[in-house]
């Protein structure tokens, strides 16, 4: 039996959420060019590859938005910026010998909801210039209720969407006040209808623990009410509270936020209550019914872990368009330049806006793999790890040994080759990734809360 609460009384408050390794804040000014010329210089031509495009402006600005994101009630600025994304896919379409397969596009915010039926066509044409879109070619986009009307599901057919995810947080209207994020239940069922009606029928809702005035009780009412929508997937996020990078949140009274045990509490009721509602549970946060392709891969060992989340994506190459978008390939990671202004100046002048990135030694690879193993499978194997990696492997089955004997409080054990977390630690995977992490260092505020 784990004693959640000297758990938390013993770790730090600040961890990598492990979306990829080594982690954002790793990454370096001028690798990423470096990166991104050599893989278009031998870019995978029969390989499929994924997209992620990136809108970082929303027609509201919640408190506890943690996005790459930016508020405007003025549609100009952000047709300037599509015209830029588009020219940036061009001159990658230009650079490519081929045109490769796009297995899965992902539109992310921000809120890509708010663009118009005129800029989703023309999206469209620009990625079928440069890349093969198929009928199998899945295409998710990240909706707020709140930006919806008619024109929304126009551009939603015209671009070929296949998946929507819902952005609920929370449907208690204090809690709703507390992150300046009004949005009705009966708002959101209306979006849901419409989107069922489009043949949509692939829906994930996001719902977050840990926000202020938020209680289990409130909580409890928001996932039936989600329940009630009968989403394929859930995602439940714990309030990632980082005032020092994201200056709005400074809107957010700390003293309204429930303590570290409480929000603890929260995800373990919500993910009791998801399960009893016929959710499998993904990872450390995604819920997802049993015939949705996340529980396939994830009862197949074959879930993948990026930047969107819990993904049954496993493309060697991941390119991202727009600012503050992360790729990622063999070699490493890439991120464009983050500033809106300072990436459209690059593209007008012609160049990839790539800035910072992450090249990859044996070392990041060989953690990497096991870091993504213990957020999706809770175990890794190291005969596994041996027969992926060679002799090279070897130091770190003895890591995870030393790591499983120092272990205090029975959040990861070592038998049969294998480190594995129980069933009864998993809220803490974060936690004993971080033990194979060379990057981390105890302490530092730049992450947010582990639980
Ligand atoms: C790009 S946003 C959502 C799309 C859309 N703009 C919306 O608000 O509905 C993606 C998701 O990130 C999550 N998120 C945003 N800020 C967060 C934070 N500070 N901590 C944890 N999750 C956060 C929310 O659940 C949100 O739905
Ligand atoms: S939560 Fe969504 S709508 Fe709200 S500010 Fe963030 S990205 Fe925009």
């Amino acid at each position: 039996m784990i004693d959640h609460k000297a758990v938390l009384a013993a770790h730090p408050a600040s961890v990598p959420r492990y979306t990829s390794y080594p982690t954002a804040p790793q990454f370096r000014e001028g690798t990423g060019a470096v990166l991104m010329n050599a893989l278009l210089d031998d870019f995978p031509a029969h390989e499929p590859v994924s997209v992620y495009l990136h809108i970082p402006f929303c027609d509201r600005l919640c408190w506890f938005c943690g996005c790459h994101t930016k508020y405007t009630l003025k549609y100009a600025p952000v047709k300037t910026y599509l015209g830029y994304l588009r020219r940036e896919i061009e001159l990658y379409a230009a650079r490519l010998a081929v045109r490769p397969h796009l297995k899965s596009l992902h539109l992310g915010g921000g809120s890509p909801s708010l663009l118009k039926l005129q800029d989703m066509v023309a999206l469209r044409t620009s990625l079928a210039g440069a890349f093969q879109i198929t009928p199998d070619t899945e295409i998710s986009i990240e909706i707020d209720p709140s930006d919806t009307n008619d024109e929304l599901y126009d551009g939603l057919v015209a671009l070929g969407v296949t998946r929507a995810s819902i952005g609920v947080q929370d449907f208690d209207p204090q809690v709703q006040q507390a992150i300046n994020r009004p949005q009705s239940f009966e708002q959101t069922r209306d979006v849901v209808q419409r989107l069922r009606k489009i043949g949509i029928t692939s829906l994930n809702i996001d719902a977050l623990y840990g926000l202020p005035l938020q209680t289990s009780a409130r909580l409890r009412d928001t996932l039936e009410k989600c329940r009630d929508l009968d989403p394929d997937r859930m995602a439940l996020f714990g309030y990632a509270h980082i005032p020092w990078i994201k200056k709005h949140q400074k809107m957010i009274q700390e003293a309204d936020l429930p303590g570290r045990y409480e929000r603890f509490e929260q995800a373990r009721m919500a993910s009791k209550f998801l399960q009893n509602a016929g959710y499998r549970a993904i990872g450390i946060d995604h819920f997802a019914k049993p015939a949705d392709a996340l529980s396939k891969a994830a009862v197949a060992g074959t879930l993948h872990r990026n930047f969107q989340g819990y993904t049954t994506d496993n493309c060697r190459t991941m390119l991202g368009f727009g600012a503050s978008s992360i790729g990622r390939s063999d070699g490493g990671y890439v991120q464009n330049i983050v500033a809106t202004g300072q990436y459209q100046g690059c593209v007008e002048q012609g160049q990839l806006p790539v800035l910072k990135g992450a090249a990859l030694s044996l070392d990041d690879k060989i953690r990497s793999h096991i870091i993504e193993r213990l957020m999706c499978d809770f175990s890794i194997c190291f005969t596994s790890l041996e027969s992926k990696f060679g002799e090279a492997a070897l130091p770190y089955r003895d890591e995870a040994a030393q790591l499983a004997a120092q272990d205090r409080f029975g959040l990861c054990s070592f038998s049969g080759n294998a480190l594995t977390i129980p069933l009864s630690a998993r809220a803490f995977a974060r936690i004993v990734a971080s033990g194979f992490d060379a990057y981390y260092t105890r302490g530092t505020a730049q992450y947010s809360q582990a639980v």
